[in-house]
């Protein structure tokens, strides 16, 4: 039923030509790419009061496994306590401040080593050294109950481990609001990074990557191999609070002078791109097998094209697999999706995959630089999860890991982008029509460094 798919919200978005420009800003200030003062801002005004993704569900499997998540200078440990729930807390012993805890691991209890106090993995203070020493913990430190380690805001959403640094935080759900809804029925929680799990650092502004994937513009400049695959006229556009999507229709009016069997050339030729595309593949030949007359030749109608028959694939492809996919539309079967959820997360989500970029400020506090982490995300049956799971690949300073083409040119692309940012004479840069997500996003973080999102 069309009702229980929140994504028909999508499909039934403006296009372009439809959208209202009036409310948006079609200029963007360079200094927010460059510049000491604005980065010192944002982070106090933004990355220490928003929701964060701090890391994936499935790092953290069985409780007691924990790491540290870092921002600037500041340092959290996220735990999975014996109840299961994921907390976060302060990374600073409630003695002297001892950061405690380094990378990751697995503890009953964490005794900080300074001077071997120790907190349970729900954050109480358990005990203190030589309580004896001079009477009770009580006697010289008083209330215990007091000295467990700072809590701070965590939530667990479509498998990402959300943190927000403020313990005034508004819930997760409610900053979230209607793009929950629309990404439960993908089951991101049940997807597991597969092939690709990469964190390095990269010459450019956090933002410049944000900016990059949340416009196809660029499409015809840095991607021309994705041109036959995409129809940019049928992008649908959609805003939702702080947050954005638009979706990459494959290409539907790009092939209208194709014939049937180029047009097959076209789908079959996705995988190059889209991988995931791969596994529904079969099941379109079978497809397309059908649509041959007697003499083998092919015939589409307008209700049976390409789009069509890939979109039918691949939801009877995850449906035989296990996957539940029922509160999908048509459009999330076959188009990518492109959502942003402000600030720093980027996900690029057909049924069954997601592409995840994320990018934060690197930690040397340079605003020309920034830390990505591009994650693939897959749909695997329960028991085959653990197995297929790609480790995180973490590289070196100076070293560069070589992604699949796109992100390779992407990444090429936002350096060179930042190299032109950074000279103080250019103020502004301008933005097109089908760059209005940047306006909007832009017009976001502004609202935030101008007045705090909590006023
Ligand atoms: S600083 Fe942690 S026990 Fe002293
Ligand atoms: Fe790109």
């Amino acid at each position: 039923m069309a009702s229980a798919r929140p994504g028909a919200a999508i499909d039934n978005g403006p296009l372009i030509r439809e959208i209202d420009f009036a409310p948006f800003k079609m200029r963007v200030s360079a200094d927010r790419y460059r510049d000491p003062e604005y980065h010192a801002r944002e982070r106090e005004r933004l990355w220490m009061r928003c929701w964060q993704v701090a890391g994936r569900q499935e790092e953290l499997p069985e409780p007691g496994d924990w790491k540290v998540y870092t921002l600037f200078d500041q340092s959290w440990l996220l735990v999975r306590g014996k109840d299961g729930t994921i907390r976060g807390f302060v990374n600073a012993c409630r003695h002297r401040g001892n950061a405690f805890c380094q990378g990751k691991g697995h503890s009953a209890r964490f005794t900080c080593p300074y001077h071997n106090w120790t907190y349970g993995l729900d954050g109480a203070l358990l005990a203190v050294a030589r309580p004896d020493f001079d009477g009770t913990i009580e006697d010289f430190v008083g209330d215990k109950d007091e000295l467990g380690l700072i809590q701070v805001p965590v939530d667990v959403f479509a498998g990402f481990i959300f943190l927000n640094p403020d313990p005034a935080a508004e819930p997760l759900l409610d900053y979230l609001g209607e793009v929950a809804d629309l990404l439960r029925p993908y089951k991101l929680d049940e997807m597991v990074p597969v092939g690709l799990n990469v964190r390095e650092a990269i010459d450019c502004n956090w933002k410049v990557i944000q900016d990059a994937f949340q416009e196809g513009y660029h499409i015809q400049g840095v991607h021309p191999e994705l041109i036959p695959a995409m129809d940019e006229s049928k992008e649908r556009y959609g805003f939702f609070g702080d947050h954005s999507v638009a979706t990459g229709p494959f290409g539907a009016s790009n092939m209208v002078d194709l014939s049937p069997d180029e047009q097959v050339a076209v789908i079959r030729a996705l995988p190059g791109t889209f991988p995931a595309v791969a596994q529904a593949l079969p099941r379109f030949e079978a497809l397309v097998e059908q649509c041959r007359d007697a003499s083998g030749e092919l015939h589409f109608t307008d209700q049976t094209g390409v789009r069509q028959l890939l979109q039918q694939a691949t939801r009877e492809t995850w449906t035989a697999q296990g996957l539940d996919v029922s509160g999908l539309t048509d459009t999330q079967m076959s188009d990518n999706h492109f959502h942003t959820v402000f600030p720093h997360l980027f996900m690029t989500i057909r049924g069954g995959e997601c592409t995840t970029i994320l990018s934060w400020p690197h930690p040397d506090g340079d605003p020309n630089r920034c830390v990505w982490h591009v994650i693939n995300l897959m749909w695997l049956p329960p028991e085959q999860r653990r197995a297929a799971m790609e480790p995180l690949l973490e590289i070196a300073e100076g070293d560069h890991f070589t992604y699949f083409l796109p992100l390779e040119q992407d990444w090429e692309q936002m350096q060179h982008q930042q190299n032109g940012l950074r000279n103080r004479t250019l103020k502004e840069t301008v933005l097109t029509k089908q760059e209005v997500r940047l306006a909007h996003y832009h017009a976001v973080l502004d609202a935030w460094l101008e007045r705090g999102r909590n006023g």
